[in-house]
C-alpha cells in the first residue's frame, strides 16, 4: 500500500517536471523571422513574420543600436521606446532613430516565461533610405489670393513650392514653406489668368527631396469679379435710395406718437396733465377755499386754513 503511494507520487512528480523542463528552454520558442524596415517619409516601421503558435498570444520586444553603440559599445542594446512586449508583429521605430547613421535592430518573442533568441536585421538601417513621396497639395483662391495647403508630414519636412502663370514662357517662382497646419497665401493673382502650383518635400536631416507633385491650376476669371462688384454696388445704392426716405418717414411717425400723443385723456387727468394747469388749479383753489368732505357733510374751508 505504502509502496503504491510512493510510486504514484513519483509518477506524478515526473509529469509535473515536464512543463518545468520545457520552460527552462527544452521547448524552444522560435525567434521571429524575416525582419525588414518599411520606411516612407521618415516614418520607419520594423516588421517581421510572427511566431505562430495556435491558441497562444506571443509578445515581441525590440531593441536598437546606433552607430556609436555598435562601434564602441557593441554589447549595449537600447529598448525601443514603443515596443516592449507588444502583440503586433511590427514596431514604429521612428522616434528611436534620431541620427542619419546605420542602426542595428533586433526583436525577440516572449510567451509566458519563455523567450526566443534575438533575431537581427540583416543589413543595418539608415534613415537616409526612406522613400520620399510627392506631397499632397491643395490649392484654392480667396479673391485674388492664391492659397496653398500642404500635407502635414511632421517636423523634418520643408516644402519647396513652385508656382507660375500659365502662359508661354512663364517664369517659375519658388518659395520654401514649412507646414504650420494652416493655409498659406502664396501670391496675388492678376484677373483673367490661370496659375499653377507644384511642390516637393525636402528633408534637411538626410539632405534629400521628393519628386514634385502633379501641377494643379486655378483660374481667376477676368471681368466677372469687377462686374459683380459693380452690380452689387448698384443694388446697394438703389436699396439705400429706397430705404432712407422710408425710414425717415417712419421715424417721423414714431416721434410724433411718442412726444405729442393724440390720446384723449379723462377730465380729471386733463386738469393735472401739465404743470401749468396744476399751478393754475392751485391758484383758483387758493381763491375759492377748499371743499372738504367730513363726517358731518361737506364744508368749505378758506384757503388760508391750509397755508
Ligand atoms: C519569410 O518571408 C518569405 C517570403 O517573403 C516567406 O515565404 C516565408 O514563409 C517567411 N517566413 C516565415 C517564417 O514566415
Ligand atoms: C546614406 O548615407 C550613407 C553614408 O552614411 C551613404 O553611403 C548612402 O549612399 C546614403 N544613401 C542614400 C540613399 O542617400
Amino acid at each position: 500500500m505504502v509502496l503504491e503511494d510512493i510510486c504514484t507520487s513519483l509518477v506524478l512528480w515526473f509529469f509535473a517536471l515536464i512543463p518545468c523542463l520545457l520552460t527552462d528552454g527544452v521547448a524552444i520558442l522560435p525567434a521571429p523571422s524575416n525582419l525588414s524596415v518599411h520606411s516612407a517619409n521618415m516614418k520607419h516601421l520594423l516588421v517581421w513574420s510572427p511566431v505562430a503558435l495556435p491558441g497562444e498570444t506571443v509578445y515581441y520586444s525590440v531593441q536598437y543600436q546606433g552607430e556609436y553603440e555598435s562601434l564602441y559599445r557593441s554589447h549595449v542594446w537600447i529598448p525601443s521606446s514603443l515596443c516592449s512586449l507588444t502583440e503586433r508583429p511590427q514596431c514604429d521605430v521612428s522616434d528611436d532613430i534620431t541620427a542619419t547613421v546605420p542602426y542595428n535592430l533586433r526583436v525577440r518573442a516572449t510567451l509566458g516565461s519563455r523567450t526566443s533568441a534575438w533575431s537581427t536585421l540583416k543589413q543595418p538601417f539608415n534613415r537616409n533610405s526612406t522613400v520620399l513621396t510627392p506631397p499632397v497639395v491643395a490649392i484654392s483662391k480667396d479673391g485674388f489670393h492664391l492659397v496653398i495647403e500642404l500635407e502635414d508630414l511632421g517636423p523634418h519636412f520643408e516644402f519647396l513650392v513652385a508656382y507660375w502663370r500659365r502662359e508661354p514662357g512663364a517664369k517659375e517662382h519658388l518659395k520654401v514653406l514649412r507646414n504650420e497646419g494652416v493655409p498659406v497665401h502664396l501670391a496675388t493673382m492678376e484677373p483673367g489668368a490661370a496659375y499653377c502650383v507644384k511642390a516637393q518635400t525636402f528633408v534637411k536631416a538626410i539632405q534629400r527631396h521628393s519628386a514634385f507633385s502633379q501641377p494643379e491650376c486655378v483660374e481667376v476669371r477676368g471681368e466677372a469679379l469687377p462686374l459683380a462688384l459693380a452690380l452689387f454696388a448698384f443694388v446697394g445704392f438703389m436699396l439705400i435710395l429706397a430705404v432712407v426716405p422710408l425710414s425717415v418717414w417712419k421715424m417721423g411717425q414714431l416721434l410724433q406718437y411718442s412726444c405729442c400723443p393724440a390720446v384723449v385723456l379723462p377730465d380729471t387727468l386733463m386738469t393735472f396733465s401739465t404743470g401749468d394747469s396744476l399751478v393754475r388749479a392751485g391758484a383758483e383753489q387758493r381763491e375759492a377755499g377748499y371743499e372738504l368732505e367730513t363726517e358731518s357733510g361737506r364744508e368749505t374751508w378758506p384757503a388760508e386754513a391750509f397755508s
